[in-house]
């Protein structure tokens, strides 16, 4: 239980990213957290642990692990990061189904004790899993955001910092759309100490670290081989968690539900968003080019394919029962 008027922060799938996201918020220190996972002994390991690094780096976090929802209730913020990585013969649809299910599951078992909480989706396919947790949980949209953005933007100012051999800290770097190789990097709102993108690196080199940005997952996942990234999903995930819990209304690129905003109706996108106290504060219109515009839409385009995938598989699940 959280103790005094610490808030609860729940995260569901205490693996790879769900133990990076307990290790990051841990050393915040304003917040309690409970870890939840399917496998047995596992959270708790993991949750006595961290708490364990608490004398050595100074903070108090209490860290709890379980394989039930008893201790979620009254959660401030869940993260969702349970699901399954694809395996080798696993076809999309396989992995979407598989996904889904877990979410669902998971979703419907957390929001029953947490009605007011803000749920985070961390879960791939990104974009289609918030749509699982949106329709799942009943909250409004303001509650069911999905993470990607901040770290797709995470990539892209790493790699222009590494260009221009200065620091991250001036590097201000925008990524829109879903999660995956339709995103759409903004070069011409990335800026290095104010300064546009454009003004500082070549078009052609832009263009090649736009590329490298949009295959940051798999690049990853081709080094580590046995896994995708987890310290930096972590770390973005905290960051949106910090602007929530502490009302910092940051903007940051996060995945909501557009009701008309960029022109997109009814589909998961991530666009810049104020993220404060109840989760979605606002969403930043921008006035796109062309180009980017266009972009965008074929980013949303593969995320409707993903909502009609799903649509299918329930459909024949209905059907064959
Ligand atoms: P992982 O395999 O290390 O952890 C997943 C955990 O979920 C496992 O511990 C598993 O036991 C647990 N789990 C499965 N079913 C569950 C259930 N019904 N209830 C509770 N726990 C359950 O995987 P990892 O690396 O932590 O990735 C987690 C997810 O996050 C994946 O879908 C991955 O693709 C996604 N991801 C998304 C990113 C993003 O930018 N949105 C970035 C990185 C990963
Ligand atoms: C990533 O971008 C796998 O979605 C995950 O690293």
């Amino acid at each position: 239980m959280a103790r005094g008027n610490r808030p609860k922060v729940t995260i569901i799938g205490a693996g790879m990213v769900g133990g990076a996201v307990a290790q990051w918020l841990a050393l915040q220190d304003y917040a309690d957290i409970v870890l939840v996972d399917i496998v047995e002994g596992m959270p708790q390991g993991k949750a006595l642990d961290l708490m364990e690094a608490g004398p050595v780096l100074g903070f108090d976090t209490r860290v709890t692990g379980t394989n039930s929802y008893e201790e979620t209730a009254g959660s401030d913020l869940v993260v969702i990061t349970s699901g399954i990585a694809r395996k080798p013969g696993m076809s999309r649809d396989d992995l979407l189904k598989t996904n889904m299910g877990i979410v669902r599951s998971v979703t419907k078992q957390v929001a029953a004790g947490s009605p007011n909480a803000v749920i985070l989706v961390v879960s791939n396919p990104l974009d289609a899993m918030c749509h699982v947790a949106f329709a799942q949980a009943g909250f409004p949209r303001e509650r069911v955001i999905g993470m990607a953005g901040v770290l797709d933007s995470a990539r892209f100012s790493t790699f222009i910092a590494e260009a221009l051999d200065v620091s991250v800290e001036d590097v201000s770097a925008f990524v829109l759309g879903g999660h995956g190789d339709t995103m759409v990097p903004l070069s011409r709102f990335s800026t290095v100490s104010g300064i546009p993108l454009p003004e500082l690196l070549p078009a052609e080199q832009i263009r090649a670290i736009e590329t490298r940005t949009a295959n940051g997952g798999a690049e990853i996942v081709g080094l580590l081989k046995t896994g995708s990234a987890y310290t930096a999903p972590g770390a973005s995930v905290v960051a949106m968690v910090d602007s929530i819990l502490l009302d910092k209304r940051r903007i940051l690129p996060s995945s909501v539900l557009l009701k008309g905003e960029y022109g997109i109706d009814g589909l998961y996108v991530g666009v810049p968003v104020v993220l404060g106290a109840g989760g979605m504060k606002k969403i930043v219109e921008l006035d796109l080019m062309a180009a980017e515009q266009a972009a965008l839409n074929k980013s949303a385009g593969a995320v409707k394919e993903l909502v009609e995938a799903m649509d299918r598989i329930d459909a024949e699940a209905a059907a064959a029962q």
